[in-house]
């Protein structure tokens, strides 16, 4: 199955993503802004430059000696020169240029005004009623570096605002999703006959009626259990009387018939009846089992009740049953004390009605409250064994039985956060089974 995808994950990767490229879009579109302005700007100034250079240029050629001769004029400071200039005459003979004015730089032309070619952004302007030109010529270069620092300088704080976003958004999407992610717990938190309504708390208003729909399920799911429930027990209650009267006319009616044929068959009545009766009682068993109501508000000892019951069974039981309890004294657990009984007395009956004819059983109990019963008899193969936990389910066993005792027992330890385990054979055995509930300490 495709693992659910993290709405966390998914939020903080796609808004991290959406604000980078919301962000690279800004710089790309303010980079050409700024390119535009300064475009302008150099332009504004390279124009300038030409309209001071001229007439200082005019002055210097008309004040030379040999005004023919071209003269080249060195930079004022020793850095680089950004432009380069040159005076010519209208028939295009070069008065006077700058150091490092290169011809390629400037085409032969005399349209006045800017041009650019591919290394260059030329401006010419002419004096003197169009006898003397400047042209002036600034390296693209330049222009293209401070473009580029500016694109730098817009998409340095991306790699603060990506780490920064990231954070914040997993910061956010957490604290808003708490109380989600707190309704998750209180869900797996329960136990598996608790159908209470579970509690919204502060859940965003897009979740709030998930969970009101949740609880409604809950609700008629509770109502449909219990239902199921009640009948159940209702129908093993009504069940009793009539039996219990039908089985005590069939004896005296036993006890009436003549010896014969017609003995045996109401022996027969008889047996079936008592199966009946058993199983009523095995079914309201479960129906409690299935209930609620299976804890105890204050803890209870459990080695009180267990010597109790224990003591009780012995007077019926036709093999010794070995208590054993631990030293340190009470164990206790929140354990409602009928429920106790009935898993005890289910585990202790399939002991005495399964195991080993006449051979003892063992009970005991530790400090960490740990109940095993253990008998003697062949091993249960594994398959077998992993199933006889199921309802109507049944081993090899030759004594009668409906196949719900286990049931019971592990209903009721489930229903109070015990667990139930089957081992065949006993822990430290060749043989035996055992059954063993780990309760959990008040
Ligand atoms: N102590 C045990 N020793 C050996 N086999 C056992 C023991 N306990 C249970 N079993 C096997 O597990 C099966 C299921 O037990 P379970 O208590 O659920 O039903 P049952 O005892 O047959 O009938 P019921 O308890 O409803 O009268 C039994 O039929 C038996 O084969
Ligand atoms: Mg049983």
């Amino acid at each position: 199955m495709k693992a659910a995808a993290s709405l966390q994950k998914r939020l903080v990767v796609g808004l991290t993503l959406g604000i980078t490229l919301l962000w690279l879009v800004a710089t790309i579109v303010t980079g050409r802004v700024v390119q535009r302005e300064l475009d302008e700007t150099f332009d504004s100034s390279l124009q300038e430059t030409a309209q001071r250079l001229l007439p200082l240029a005019i002055l210097e050629i008309f004040n030379r000696e040999d005004a023919i001769a071209p003269q080249r004029i060195a930079p004022l400071n020793m850095q680089q020169e950004h432009f380069s200039y040159r005076v010519r005459d209208a028939g295009g003979k070069i008065l006077l240029q700058s150091r490092l004015a290169a011809p390629e730089i400037f085409n032969t032309r005399t349209k006045e005004g800017f041009t650019t070619t591919a290394t260059h952004r030329l401006y010419s302007a002419s004096a003197l009623r169009a006898t003397i030109f400047i042209d002036i010529a600034e390296p693209l270069e330049y222009r293209r570096e401070a473009a580029k620092d500016a694109t730098i300088a817009l998409l340095q704080p991306l790699l603060l605002l990506i780490p920064i976003s990231l954070c914040g958004i997993w910061l956010l999407v957490r604290l808003s999703l708490r109380s989600v992610l707190s309704y998750r717990d209180a869900i797996e938190k329960r136990g598996v006959g608790d159908l209470s309504p579970i509690e919204t708390g502060q859940l965003p208003a897009e979740i709030n009626p998930l969970a009101d729909a949740v609880n409604h399920l809950m609700e008629r799911l509770r109502c449909a259990l219990e239902a199921e429930r009640s009948f159940a027990a209702n129908s093993a209650h009504e069940l009793r009387t009539p039996l219990a009267s039908t089985l005590a006319q069939i004896q005296r009616l036993r006890r009436e018939a003549p010896e014969g044929p017609l003995q045996a068959r109401i022996a027969q009545i008889e047996a079936s009846l008592r199966d009946l009766s058993r199983l009523s009682e095995k079914l309201m068993q479960l129906a409690k089992a299935e209930g609620g109501g299976l804890l105890s508000e204050t803890p209870q000892d459990l080695a009180v009740l267990l010597e109790f019951i224990v003591q009780d069974l012995r007077g019926t039981a036709p093999t010794a049953i070995k208590l054993t309890l631990p030293a340190t004294g009470s164990v206790l657990s929140t354990i409602d004390p009928d429920a106790f009984a009935i898993l005890l007395r289910n585990l202790i009956e399939n002991a005495l009605k399964h195991g080993a004819p006449g051979a003892a059983i063992e009970v005991s109990l530790s400090g960490a409250a740990l109940l095993a019963v253990v008998n003697a008899g062949p091993a249960v193969p594994a398959p077998v064994l992993a199933r006889l936990t199921g309802r109507f389910m049944r081993g090899d066993s030759q004594a009668d039985g409906s196949g719900l005792g286990l049931a019971i027992a592990t209903t009721i330890a489930s229903g109070v956060g015990a667990r139930l385990t089957l081992a065949s054979p006993a822990t430290g055995k060749n043989d035996g089974f055992e059954a063993r509930v780990q309760f959990m300490l008040a």
